[in-house]
Protein backbone atom coordinates (compact mmCIF):
# COMPACT_ATOMS: atom_id res chain seq x y z
CA UNK A 1 0.00 0.00 0.00
CA UNK A 2 2.50 2.62 -1.29
CA UNK A 3 5.38 1.96 1.05
CA UNK A 4 8.53 1.89 0.70
CA UNK A 5 9.28 -1.82 0.32
CA UNK A 6 12.04 -3.59 1.89
CA UNK A 7 14.59 -5.02 -0.76
CA UNK A 8 15.98 -8.61 -0.31
CA UNK A 9 19.57 -8.93 -1.15
CA UNK A 10 21.27 -12.57 -2.45
CA UNK A 11 24.66 -12.60 -2.75
CA UNK A 12 26.15 -15.66 -4.52
CA UNK A 13 29.73 -17.32 -3.80
CA UNK A 14 31.77 -19.56 -4.79
CA UNK A 15 36.19 -19.32 -4.77
CA UNK A 16 37.17 -17.56 -7.81
CA UNK A 17 33.78 -15.64 -8.69
CA UNK A 18 34.79 -16.76 -12.18
CA UNK A 19 32.85 -19.63 -12.89
CA UNK A 20 29.93 -20.73 -10.55
CA UNK A 21 28.62 -17.70 -8.87
CA UNK A 22 28.56 -15.00 -11.60
CA UNK A 23 26.95 -17.90 -13.61
CA UNK A 24 24.45 -18.09 -10.88
CA UNK A 25 24.18 -14.22 -10.42
CA UNK A 26 23.57 -13.80 -14.63
CA UNK A 27 20.45 -16.83 -14.05
CA UNK A 28 19.30 -15.11 -10.99
CA UNK A 29 18.94 -11.94 -12.20
CA UNK A 30 17.47 -13.04 -15.45
CA UNK A 31 14.63 -14.62 -13.18
CA UNK A 32 14.02 -11.76 -11.03
CA UNK A 33 13.70 -9.56 -14.40
CA UNK A 34 11.47 -12.20 -15.95
CA UNK A 35 9.31 -11.78 -12.49
CA UNK A 36 9.14 -7.76 -12.50
CA UNK A 37 10.68 -7.92 -8.91
CA UNK A 38 14.20 -6.10 -10.33
CA UNK A 39 13.31 -3.03 -7.75
CA UNK A 40 13.16 -5.55 -5.12
CA UNK A 41 15.05 -8.23 -5.24
CA UNK A 42 19.26 -7.30 -5.49
CA UNK A 43 21.60 -10.43 -6.85
CA UNK A 44 25.62 -9.85 -6.61
CA UNK A 45 28.47 -12.25 -6.51
CA UNK A 46 31.79 -12.89 -4.65
CA UNK A 47 34.51 -15.03 -4.41
CA UNK A 48 36.46 -16.63 -1.44
CA UNK A 49 39.32 -15.89 -2.83
CA UNK A 50 41.37 -13.14 -4.69
CA UNK A 51 43.27 -15.52 -7.09
CA UNK A 52 40.51 -13.39 -10.23
CA UNK A 53 40.07 -10.34 -8.43
CA UNK A 54 39.22 -7.57 -11.79
CA UNK A 55 38.29 -10.60 -14.28
CA UNK A 56 35.63 -10.82 -16.16
CA UNK A 57 33.76 -14.49 -15.78
CA UNK A 58 35.87 -17.61 -17.55
CA UNK A 59 35.51 -17.81 -21.28
CA UNK A 60 33.91 -21.39 -21.07
CA UNK A 61 31.58 -19.63 -18.26
CA UNK A 62 30.42 -17.16 -20.46
CA UNK A 63 29.96 -19.21 -23.96
CA UNK A 64 27.98 -22.07 -22.11
CA UNK A 65 25.85 -18.63 -20.53
CA UNK A 66 25.09 -17.36 -23.60
CA UNK A 67 23.86 -20.38 -25.54
CA UNK A 68 21.43 -19.76 -23.14
CA UNK A 69 20.18 -16.30 -23.18
CA UNK A 70 22.11 -15.20 -20.24
CA UNK A 71 25.27 -12.49 -20.54
CA UNK A 72 27.68 -12.65 -17.91
CA UNK A 73 30.09 -10.28 -19.69
CA UNK A 74 29.46 -7.14 -17.72
CA UNK A 75 30.61 -8.88 -14.28
CA UNK A 76 33.83 -9.23 -12.94
CA UNK A 77 35.32 -10.49 -9.88
CA UNK A 78 35.45 -9.86 -6.14
CA UNK A 79 36.34 -11.09 -2.92
CA UNK A 80 33.58 -11.09 -0.12
CA UNK A 81 34.24 -8.14 2.11
CA UNK A 82 33.26 -8.06 5.95
CA UNK A 83 30.42 -5.75 5.32
CA UNK A 84 29.13 -8.08 2.89
CA UNK A 85 27.77 -10.19 6.25
CA UNK A 86 25.22 -7.32 7.35
CA UNK A 87 24.23 -6.14 3.61
CA UNK A 88 23.31 -9.23 2.55
CA UNK A 89 19.64 -11.44 3.31
CA UNK A 90 20.79 -14.45 1.58
CA UNK A 91 24.14 -15.45 1.17
CA UNK A 92 24.77 -18.51 -0.69
CA UNK A 93 27.50 -20.83 -1.02
CA UNK A 94 28.28 -23.27 -3.86
CA UNK A 95 29.93 -25.74 -2.12
CA UNK A 96 31.20 -26.89 1.48
CA UNK A 97 34.23 -25.37 1.05
CA UNK A 98 33.17 -22.23 0.38
CA UNK A 99 30.50 -22.76 3.09
CA UNK A 100 33.29 -23.19 5.65
CA UNK A 101 35.26 -20.36 4.57
CA UNK A 102 32.22 -17.86 4.91
CA UNK A 103 31.45 -19.11 7.80
CA UNK A 104 35.14 -18.68 9.56
CA UNK A 105 34.68 -15.00 8.22
CA UNK A 106 30.76 -14.20 9.54
CA UNK A 107 30.59 -12.82 12.74
CA UNK A 108 27.83 -15.13 14.92
CA UNK A 109 24.84 -12.55 14.53
CA UNK A 110 24.93 -13.18 10.78
CA UNK A 111 25.64 -16.88 10.64
CA UNK A 112 21.51 -17.47 9.60
CA UNK A 113 22.32 -16.02 6.48
CA UNK A 114 25.07 -18.34 5.39
CA UNK A 115 23.07 -20.82 3.26
CA UNK A 116 24.32 -23.80 0.43
CA UNK A 117 22.54 -22.71 -3.04
CA UNK A 118 21.87 -26.00 -4.02
CA UNK A 119 19.04 -25.81 -0.30
CA UNK A 120 16.80 -24.53 -2.51
CA UNK A 121 16.65 -27.22 -5.07
CA UNK A 122 15.08 -30.34 -4.95
CA UNK A 123 17.54 -32.69 -6.30
CA UNK A 124 20.61 -35.58 -5.07
CA UNK A 125 23.03 -32.43 -5.71
CA UNK A 126 24.00 -30.31 -2.30
CA UNK A 127 26.77 -28.65 -4.21
CA UNK A 128 27.77 -26.92 -7.36
CA UNK A 129 30.76 -28.78 -8.48
CA UNK A 130 33.89 -27.07 -9.25
CA UNK A 131 34.23 -26.72 -12.94
CA UNK A 132 37.06 -24.90 -13.31
CA UNK A 133 39.61 -27.97 -13.97
CA UNK A 134 36.29 -29.98 -15.57
CA UNK A 135 35.60 -30.94 -18.66
CA UNK A 136 33.93 -29.12 -21.33
CA UNK A 137 30.21 -30.55 -19.81
CA UNK A 138 31.23 -29.15 -16.11
CA UNK A 139 29.93 -25.43 -17.57
CA UNK A 140 26.26 -27.25 -18.46
CA UNK A 141 25.82 -29.16 -15.24
CA UNK A 142 26.75 -25.69 -13.53
CA UNK A 143 23.84 -24.22 -15.42
CA UNK A 144 21.44 -26.90 -15.00
CA UNK A 145 21.99 -26.56 -11.27
CA UNK A 146 21.87 -23.11 -11.18
CA UNK A 147 18.76 -22.89 -12.81
CA UNK A 148 16.57 -25.54 -10.91
CA UNK A 149 17.77 -23.93 -7.53
CA UNK A 150 17.10 -20.37 -9.25
CA UNK A 151 13.70 -20.95 -9.62
CA UNK A 152 13.38 -22.60 -6.37
CA UNK A 153 15.34 -19.61 -4.66
CA UNK A 154 12.87 -16.99 -6.29
CA UNK A 155 9.51 -19.15 -5.63
CA UNK A 156 11.01 -19.09 -1.65
CA UNK A 157 12.03 -15.27 -1.47
CA UNK A 158 8.48 -14.42 -3.01
CA UNK A 159 6.65 -16.98 -0.19
CA UNK A 160 9.11 -15.58 2.66
CA UNK A 161 10.02 -12.11 2.08
CA UNK A 162 7.18 -10.62 -0.44
CA UNK A 163 4.17 -11.30 1.85
CA UNK A 164 3.88 -14.00 -0.95
P1 LIG B 1 34.73 -20.76 -9.29
O1 LIG B 1 35.80 -21.66 -10.06
O2 LIG B 1 35.03 -20.87 -7.82
O3 LIG B 1 33.43 -21.39 -9.66
O4 LIG B 1 34.88 -19.35 -9.82
C1 LIG B 1 37.17 -21.55 -9.82
C2 LIG B 1 37.88 -20.54 -10.41
C3 LIG B 1 39.26 -20.44 -10.22
C4 LIG B 1 39.89 -21.39 -9.44
C5 LIG B 1 39.18 -22.40 -8.85
C6 LIG B 1 37.80 -22.48 -9.04
N1 LIG B 1 41.29 -21.32 -9.27
O5 LIG B 1 41.84 -22.22 -8.64
O6 LIG B 1 41.90 -20.36 -9.75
Amino acid sequence: MGGKKKKVRVLMVCLGNICRSPTAHGVFQHRIESAGLEEIIKVDSAGTGDYHVGEKPDKRARTAAKRRGYSLGGLRARQVQAEDFERFDYILAMDDNNLRDLTTLCPKPFRHKLKLLMDFADNNYSAVPDPYYGKGDAFELVLNLVEEASNALLEHIKTHDLNG
